[in-house]
């Protein structure tokens, strides 16, 4: 049924907000004082609608740069000019704080697009009529959106979807429709590191096809589940001083930027401390750089990350890092052994480190560094340090995720 509604704001998720008789409505692509033709969508979202026509553009409208937009799932916002997206994303945080009741400076949002992204997760399938489609998940839905070209991935990233084409083809003939082949592409200082997820076991000419593909594009990696295919030359990284070879599908900050801008804000922030624990540490981009300065404790369930870290952690002039793996959601740190830090920095997953945050609070450590990229958890886990007794001094939103309605931040908490 197609209708004519005037979108209030933009909300949290980056879709416009139409509130109609006290229900929200949500229309992708649409921007505050709009007036828009939509229409419904299909399936389970009733609270939905399909931007059909903008009848009345805001001022703030602007020409979206990629054709891919509005169909592909990657970006959710390139229609709207810099000054009002920037304001929007910080106050995703600013809001969120408040209705969580924290009170606490928000600094200006900090800009880590950079070069662009530096790492995607492509997915390849057979559509319908047998054609192989390779591209990122639609808005909303499973289907492959079919790309060659991305405007907002790092140049480093050259090639990767070129080579994604390539390896999606002989592994997808071979696979059910309903199940899309992950391609994990990273740009590294050799060249890209593709991981690829999802083909099952594969026969000996189907493998000696992949790595075929892999010399004939000049990866510097390519493994299947995090098995080794062929290997030209070490996936490798520069953090600070150290160079880390990247373990097959561990954690990695979405752009050279973001890494670097929130490494230097951790840094800061960290102020003098000498003994530092470093939870959730990956391969160690906050360790690296902050072992120039005081000795550290760092800590993954990642097993892979945490011997990439140990490894570079050898880089001479750094003082000592040590790297252990441990499951921070069942075994946080607790007090006691707390008490050998002067400063803590945790950056969890998106569900947050609420376990950890509760052991924290229960603390003597003056300095607390926080790193999040979800507002809402984050909101929970500061919460309960305040609770026990900490003060947030300041949170700084960090736009990692140009063109999305993901947030990261950086915050310090004292006592
Ligand atoms: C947002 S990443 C941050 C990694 C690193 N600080 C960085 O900037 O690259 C979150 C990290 O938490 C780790 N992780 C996830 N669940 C965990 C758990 N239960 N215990 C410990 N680490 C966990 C992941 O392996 C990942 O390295």
């Amino acid at each position: 049924m197609v209708e004519r509604v005037r979108i209030d704001h933009v909300g949290h998720r980056g879709d416009g907000v139409c509130v109609d008789a006290g229900e929200a409505i949500y229309v992708p692509y649409t921007l505050g004082g709009e007036t828009v033709e939509v229409d419904h969508v299909a399936g389970h979202h009733p609270d939905r609608r399909k931007l059909l026509a903008v009848e009345v553009a805001s001022p703030e409208r602007v020409e979206p740069f990629c054709p891919h937009f509005g169909v592909c799932g990657g970006c959710a916002i390139q229609h709207w000019a810099a000054e009002p997206y920037r304001a929007w994303k910080r106050n995703i945080v600013v809001e969120t704080l408040a209705q969580a009741g924290i009170a606490c400076e928000v600094a200006p949002l900090v800009d880590a697009h950079g070069a662009g992204r530096r790492r995607i997760t492509l997915h390849g399938r057979f559509g319908t009529h047998d054609i192989l489609k390779v591209g990122f998940a639609a808005a909303s839905s499973h289907d492959v959106i079919p790309i060659h070209r991305c405007p907002i991935l790092d140049p480093a990233l050259e090639g990767a979807l070129d080579a994604a084409w390539a390896l999606a083809e002989p592994l997808t003939s071979k696979m059910p429709v309903t199940k899309p082949l992950d391609i994990q592409v990273t740009a590294t200082a050799n060249g890209l590191d593709i991981d690829v997820r999802g083909s099952g076991p594969l026969p000996t000419q189907l493998i000696t096809a992949l790595s075929r593909v892999a010399e004939q594009h000049r990866l510097a990696r390519l493994t299947r589940h995090g098995e080794l295919v062929l290997q030209r030359l070490p996936p490798t990284v520069t953090m600070g001083r150290a160079e880390v070879t990247l373990p097959p599908g561990s954690f990695l900050q979405a752009t050279v930027a973001g890494e670097e801008e929130l490494a230097a804000l951790v840094t800061e922030h960290i102020g003098k401390a000498r003994e530092i624990a470093d939870l959730f540490c990956g391969v160690g981009p906050f360790a690296l750089r902050l072992a120039e300065k005081a000795r550290v404790t760092a800590y993954d369930s990642d097993a892979g990350a945490i011997a990439a870290l140990a490894k570079a952690a050898r880089t001479p002039g750094l003082k000592p890092i040590k790297a252990e793996p441990r499951d921070l959601f069942r075994r946080p740190l607790v007090p006691p052994e707390l008490r050998d830090f002067d400063a803590v920095v945790f950056d969890p997953p998106r569900q947050g480190a609420q376990a950890q945050a509760l052991k924290l609070a229960a603390s003597k450590v003056p300095v607390v560094i926080a790193v999040s990229c979800n507002a809402a958890t984050f909101a929970r886990d500061a919460r309960l340090l305040i609770d026990g007794g900490y003060r947030l001094e300041i949170v700084v939103p960090v736009d990692q995720f140009r063109h999305t309605a993901h947030v990261e931040l950086v915050a310090r908490f004292t006592r």
